[in-house]
């Protein structure tokens, strides 16, 4: 295990590492117990348990923020903690008191308090809540126990460049997520389906895969890792409404923020072939923050996006915003920031 003392803040990237502890809370016997810190990263499973092999395995994604004072603020947890109680109700499974999981996604930030990124760095702490079904069973169905584990890990960009455009590709060989599927839920399964179609565009040289509506891929769905946005010449802020891609929080907030702004926001089906109409287009997500988007690849055709290289003035704006409450620089206007300490 390394120190935080030897970390380059700068230099991150988005990697697993360990930290000094992690919590854990243990469903069993129709209860939640308390939450306990753990030091060891390894742990004993059974080999028939529920997520290895029915898939009973969902996750969150969050993120802390040291502020020019020095004290530490989580982003908006109350929204993963409903949206993991969506999740695990859609697969059967055990959702953990939203109590439960601020304590514990707090805890985690407290207990690694050396390993939160210094201010100025642009780097933040990642919190990863995870909960599995683990009781032994081969016949299918839901398991009886469950375990919820919250880690966390300093991070940097998702994308190796950060604020800085990428280039995108429509996935046609895959989809990710069906209608009345689970495409609208963070279960782990969602992200084995996109992997292979990530690994086909990466090798043609795009960093991110555009999804569209699986049953007419008339329509855009979302990244394989975030949600997308477009801003119209007119000044219009516009994102999917569909069933199966994920409701971002980061999307909720800069729809919010947005709409301060002066933009209109339409959250509405959004036909593909409206890419035209973008003068900009974004990626959305905790890990990916808003990335911006400078071209669509889809076929022999490539859709761009203002210029390349350059970021464009709205997403900027929204960018700066975003993370200026997140890091404590502007008011946090929302009430969006828990503190930690
Ligand atoms: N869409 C997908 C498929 C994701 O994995 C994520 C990341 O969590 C998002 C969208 C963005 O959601 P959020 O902003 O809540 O992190
Ligand atoms: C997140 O942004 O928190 C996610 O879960 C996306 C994941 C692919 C890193």
């Amino acid at each position: 295990m390394s120190t935080p003392a030897a970390i380059d803040w700068l230099n991150l990237g988005f990697k697993y590492m360990q930290t000094n502890a992690y919590v854990r809370a243990n469903f069993t016997n129709g209860k939640w117990s308390g939450v306990e810190v753990c030091t060891d990263p390894m742990f004993n499973i059974h080999i028939a348990a529920a997520c290895l092999h029915y898939g009973q395995a969902c996750f969150e994604g969050l993120k802390a923020f040291r502020r020019k004072d020095g004290s530490v603020a989580i982003f908006r947890p109350e929204e993963n903690a409903a949206r993991i109680i969506d999740t695990a109700n859609r697969v059967l499974m055990e959702p953990p008191p939203v109590e439960l999981f601020i304590e514990a996604v707090k805890k985690t930030a407290a207990l690694n308090f050396d390993w939160i990124p210094p201010y100025g760095t642009g780097a933040s702490f990642y919190i990863r809540p995870l909960l599995i079904g683990t009781s032994a069973q081969i016949g299918l169905g839901p398991s009886r126990d469950y375990i919820l584990i919250v880690m966390g890990m300093p991070v940097g960009p998702y994308y190796k460049d950060g604020f800085f455009p990428v280039r995108a590709c429509v996935q046609e060989a895959y989809d990710r997520a069906a209608p009345k599927g689970v495409g609208n839920v963070k279960v782990a399964g969602n992200y084995a389906a996109s992997m292979l179609g990530d690994k086909e565009s990466k090798d043609r040289g795009y960093s991110i895969s555009l999804y569209l509506d699986s049953a007419q891929r008339k329509f855009i769905d979302e990244f394989g890792t975030s949600n997308f946005f477009g801003i119209t010449y007119d000044k219009r802020f516009v994102t999917p409404d569909s069933d199966s891609i994920l409701p971002s929080i980061t999307n909720k907030s800069i729809q919010t923020i947005a709409a301060d702004m002066g933009l209109k926001v339409e959250r509405r089906p959004v036909s593909f072939d409206e890419l035209t109409q973008f003068k900009e287009v974004g990626a959305c997500g905790t890990a990916a923050i808003i990335t911006p988007v400078y071209s669509i690849i889809r076929g022999d055709k490539e859709f761009t996006f203002g210029k390349e290289n350059e970021v464009g003035e709205t997403l900027r704006h929204l960018f700066n915003e975003i993370q200026g409450i997140q890091y404590g620089e502007i008011k946090d206007r929302y009430g969006w920031m828990l503190a930690v300490e």
